[in-house]
């Protein structure tokens, strides 16, 4: 029997049930949801609603329930249409038709709010801290590589040399916004829908602010209308995950070029690599290709919930089950994806020799007019002159610190002896020493900074 059938004469047809029950997925917030019930017990006590023993008879109840789930030895029912009817139903069996004084005023809607508000409160501290754990991995790559020159690329085409650090800083910085927008989403997220009711509140005078502390809320909620309805607070979540997805796509797709033959910056440890079934010289760079391919997915899944969310009437709607599946894909994509990509980049082996190789003359051309710049010469016409000596360079096959002084000195007089102290790469690294730059003095200040902000976020907390 269902939990509402009283006013039906015939039980819900198979199919129905199959398309509409969500206990396949929604179990996963057991913990949430019997957390939820035994605190709704208690404040009933206190609005006089139910007696003190009943309620200790329900908790113990509730309690039983937790253990079966825990141990995996619950038994499903054909009727347990969601995790919040699955547990009532076996409470009331447990404890008998005193169970079935919990549900007063209640309804499923606010407790599929609340339970999922703290499933994700409860998780995100986990995911936040795995991106930590990437973040110091990137961290302390790049306190080895401060000097490490690499060509830098803008359009994908060789720009000027940066360092290896700056570079994997770079996505250390992306993660630390991340983080801060985790913790964001979380102080909106931590309001308790409970006494909500079905949309219009509850009768009996439960004490909400009292639920929303035992459950680790910050307060309750404002409106039950809104608090039955919204799910603002997924797709924001949503939406910082896919953008965690995005800037690791972006991460694993500079590995899959850096780590291909035709550049070979970078090689993947054998335990991290995968081969092919057909081609024996294979090295496949999956775990990254997989990186950027769940970011496609991580999106979808918020496209999946805004337009699920889109011009919904007000009040609850069962579309928003909907919403579960979408985030709760997002969290495990992310889950098992962050740990690992830790784990390889302590183990990416970096290539000095063929980064050195990488590094064309041609990345300091920028540098060259900066050379006329420092002599008085107007970048305009610096850039023109540098110009005219790379298409040089490219004609005669050679490189620009090839170039004879007086074929340089043919393009313009200004160019003088000290000209060959601008072709290296140490040099160009260095004199980016401003705050944000390459220079490896800059880059170990910003390797400072970003462990301070490191212990900043643990500060903020709300992830506790
Ligand atoms: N399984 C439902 C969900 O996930 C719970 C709320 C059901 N409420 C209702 N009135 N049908 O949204």
């Amino acid at each position: 029997m269902t939990l509402w059938g009283g006013r039906f004469k015939e039980g819900t047809a198979a199919k129905l049930s199959q398309f509409k029950d969500s206990i396949g997925f929604d179990q996963r917030m057991y913990a949430e949801d019997i957390a939820g019930s035994i605190v709704y017990a208690r404040a009933l006590v206190r609005a006089k609603v139910l007696q003190a023993e009943e309620a200790e008879t329900i908790i113990r109840g509730l309690e039983a329930v937790r253990k079966e789930f825990a141990a995996r030895q619950f038994e499903f029912r054909e009727t347990d249409e969601d995790i919040h009817t699955a547990v009532e139903r076996r409470l009331i069996e447990i404890v008998g038709a005193v169970g079935g004084k919990l549900h007063a005023g209640r309804s499923r809607n606010e407790q599929v709010a609340t339970d999922l508000r703290l499933w994700l409160l409860h998780r995100l501290p986990k995911l936040d801290e795995a991106l930590k754990r990437l973040q110091v991995a990137l961290i302390q790559r790049a306190s080895e590589h401060t000097e490490t020159a690499m060509p830098g690329y803008t359009h994908l085409q060789p720009a000027q040399p940066i360092s290896v650090a700056h570079w994997l800083l770079s996505y250390c910085w992306m993660l630390m916004r991340d983080r801060d927008r985790l913790r964001d989403a979380r102080r909106r997220m931590a309001l308790c829908p409970l006494g909500s009711g079905a949309i219009a509140g509850t009768p009996f005078p439960l004490d909400r602010q009292a639920m929303a502390r035992e459950l680790g809320f910050t307060a309750p909620t404002q409106n039950s209308l809104d608090a039955v309805s919204d799910r603002d607070f997924v797709a924001e979540t949503a939406f910082a995950l896919a953008l965690i997805g995005t800037h690791l796509s972006r991460f694993a797709e500079d590995i899959v070029i850096f780590s291909n033959p035709g550049f070979g910056f970078i090689c993947l440890p054998d335990r991290y690599s995968t081969g092919s079934s057909l081609m024996p010289q294979k090295r496949n760079a999956d775990v990254f290709e997989l990186t950027r391919g769940k970011a496609g997915r991580l999106l979808g899944n918020l496209v999946a919930l805004m337009s699920m969310m889109k011009a919904l009437p007000s009040g609850y709607n069962a579309d928003l089950q909907e919403d579960k599946e979408a985030i709760f894909d997002s969290m495990d994509a992310l889950a098992a994806m962050i740990p690992l990509l830790a784990d390889v980049v302590v183990a990416l082996e970096i290539d000095e020799k063929a980064l050195r190789a990488a590094l064309d003359e041609e990345l300091l051309a920028t540098d060259l007019s900066e050379y006329l710049v420092r002599k008085g010469v107007p970048f305009r016409t610096a850039h023109e002159w540098v110009g005219k000596l790379v298409a040089m360079a490219e004609e005669t096959g050679t490189s620009l610190s090839a170039l004879p002084l007086d074929r340089m000195q043919a393009v313009s007089q200004r160019f003088e002896k000290d000209v060959y102290r601008v072709f290296d790469m140490d040099h160009s690294l260095a004199s980016r020493d401003i705050l944000g730059g390459t220079a490896p003095q800059s880059v170990r200040g910003q390797i400072e900074t970003a462990r301070d902000c490191l212990e900043r976020l643990d500060e903020i907390g709300g992830m506790g």
